[in-house]
């Protein structure tokens, strides 16, 4: 499905008849200082990531079955802002306060935020690697373990969130420590 048309969306779950369980981690973005981005690159964090994962969840509301489980996908940016990027940190803080409202909405269906740190993955994998590797200095120095995360560390997070029965409207931070620094 393409998550910016709503159209797509619910064409998908149309063919589903129950959903147990749902994670997006889809998302475009460009991320940069208030005083550099032009108003449609500002607001990318939001229509895509937040707005594209209100769509999914929207689309599939009369198919959850009602011991469902979400989890969203946010950034720890939301808790420990980088530098320039307010735009991407404030989606991100939006999206956790997404998973608490949708927690009280939707019980005793289960709603949860996964908060990575800086992860060494097919994101970072696509970028050049001399700002790969000054994002993944910068971010060890800055984060307790020392290191980027890993997508497996990651999805460990994501299956424990989508599986435990009596958590809901947490954000779990699979930072390494970034947010406690
Ligand atoms: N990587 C990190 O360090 C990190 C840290 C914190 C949070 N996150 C969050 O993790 C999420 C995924 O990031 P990632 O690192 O896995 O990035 P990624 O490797 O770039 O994956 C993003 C995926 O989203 C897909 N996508 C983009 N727009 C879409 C749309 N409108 N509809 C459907 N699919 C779409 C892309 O598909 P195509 O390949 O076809 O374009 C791509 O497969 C993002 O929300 C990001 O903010 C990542």
């Amino acid at each position: 499905m393409d998550t910016s048309d709503s159209a797509s969306v619910e064409a998908f779950f149309a063919s589903i008849p129950v959903v147990d369980g749902i994670f997006t981690t889809a998302a475009e973005y460009v991320v940069g200082p208030m005083r550099d981005l032009d108003p449609t690159d500002a607001a990318s964090p939001f229509e895509s990531k937040f707005w594209g994962q209100y769509r999914v969840v929207r689309a599939a509301l009369d198919r959850l079955s009602s011991d469902a489980s979400i989890v969203l996908m946010s950034g720890a940016a939301s808790v420990r802002p980088p530098a320039a990027a307010p735009a991407y940190v404030a989606a991100n803080a939006a999206i956790e306060g997404l998973a608490r409202g949708l927690a009280v909405e939707l019980a005793p269906i289960r709603v949860n935020a996964v908060s990575p740190g800086t992860i060494d993955g097919n994101l970072w994998a696509n970028r050049d690697e001399a700002v790969r590797a000054a994002s993944f200095a910068q971010f060890s120095a800055d984060t307790v373990l020392g290191r980027p995360g890993r997508e497996g560390e990651v999805a460990d997070a994501v299956i424990h969130l989508l599986t435990n029965g009596y958590t809901t409207g947490s954000t779990l931070y699979v930072d390494g420590g970034y947010s406690l620094r």
